[in-house]
């Protein structure tokens, strides 16, 4: 079974990111006809109250704070500006400076290697992640985006992602027939196919519209995504299977990125170092805070699931880990469960 793309048809998607560029450039001549100050656009597709938002947000703070307003960072959250559709083109075009895309999302544009961290069951947890992202595997993987033009400049922990939909999801049985939203990730795809779902690929910012109007039944993501999006008024059940992570890669356009100034290069580099280590540090209490307000509001069913129906999960998606290694790489799978298991 295939998955089901949304994407708007390439020619239709081209029309719409010239006239972005067009933008972009007739933005860009702005800030070059003001030549004290620049503007860092960042976009992102998750609401401001997550982890990546308030990250995001705190990175404009300090970029603003340290430069003395000179240097702009305008966040725009909920995919506002784009989304999961136009937000790497529009990067590359040059019609904004940074985005935090998930490393789901970077398969697609040849990083198969990054769906490394979509596979299910392959952390026991986020320290053990946090072993190939902060480490010299991690770093290998950031440097290779400069082959699309685009600079890797740091990753950030979401968490462990949960199965919902109107039913509980709990071990294999569960899943039989369910159309799931995925992120655009073939791993994604295949775990759901394991599970005997049917994968289809929406945009973040259509899910949830998606699943009120029952196009697909199901979906996963961390609690924070799930709550802020207001999915559990269009889903009655969520099932804390902490099945695979959740995680992003923050960039910026090669081209921008080479043009400022190595001091504010530097400025811009050490304010996004401490946002991301403050996103990592608040990304547990955000999920937890989440499931706390989730529970509060009532009418959710949250499942816990048995350890017999976790084994019969990993199980199910076993096969996945064996059938995706060549599209991932086998090289860099060797290296990441090294870095997992030689800590
Ligand atoms: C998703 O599309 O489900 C997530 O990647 C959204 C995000 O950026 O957290």
């Amino acid at each position: 079974m295939g998955t089901i793309d949304t994407q708007l048809p390439g020619f239709r998607r081209r029309r719409m990111l010239q006239g972005l560029a067009a933008v972009a450039g007739s933005a860009a001549g702005l800030v070059r006809a003001a030549p004290a100050g620049l503007t860092i656009r960042l976009s992102h597709v998750v609401a401001e109250d997550t982890p990546k938002g308030l990250a995001a947000n705190r990175f404009q703070a300090l970029v603003d704070a340290r430069s003395g307003g000179r240097i702009a960072v305008v966040v725009y959250p909920d995919a506002r500006l784009y989304g999961d559709h136009d937000e790497m083109q529009a990067l590359q075009l040059g019609a904004v400076e940074m985005l935090a895309p998930s490393l789901s999302k970077f398969g697609r544009i040849g990083f198969p290697e990054f769906e490394l961290f979509d596979l299910p069951y392959l952390f026991p947890d986020v320290a053990n992640v946090r072993r190939i992202t902060q480490g010299a595997l991690g770093q290998r993987m950031l440097d290779r985006l400069g082959r699309q033009r685009l600079v890797g400049l740091g990753f950030m922990d979401n968490g462990f992602k949960h199965m919902s939909a109107n039913r509980p999801l709990l071990e294999p049985a569960h899943f039989e027939g369910l159309r799931m939203r995925i992120q655009a990730s073939r791993v994604i795809a295949a775990q759901m196919r394991a599970l005997g779902a049917r994968p289809v690929t929406l945009a973040f910012s259509e899910t949830r519209r998606a699943l009120a109007a029952g196009v697909v039944d199901g979906t996963e993501n961390p609690v924070s995504n799930f709550w802020t999006q207001g999915m559990h008024e269009v889903q009655t059940d969520l099932s804390l299977t902490q099945h695979a992570y959740l995680g992003y890669a923050f960039v910026a356009n090669q081209r921008f990125w080479e043009s400022m100034s190595a001091p504010d290069r530097t400025l811009v580099s050490e304010a996004l170092r401490e946002a991301l280590y403050f996103g990592n540090q608040i990304a547990d209490t955000q999920n937890d805070k989440a499931l706390t307000a989730l529970r509060e509001a009532g009418g959710t069913r949250i499942h816990v699931p048995a350890p017999a129906q976790i084994a019969l999960m990993r199980k199910a998606v076993e096969p996945v880990h064996t059938g995706l290694a060549r599209r991932i790489g086998t090289a860099w799978l060797d290296d990441a469960r090294k870095a997992i298991d030689g800590g």
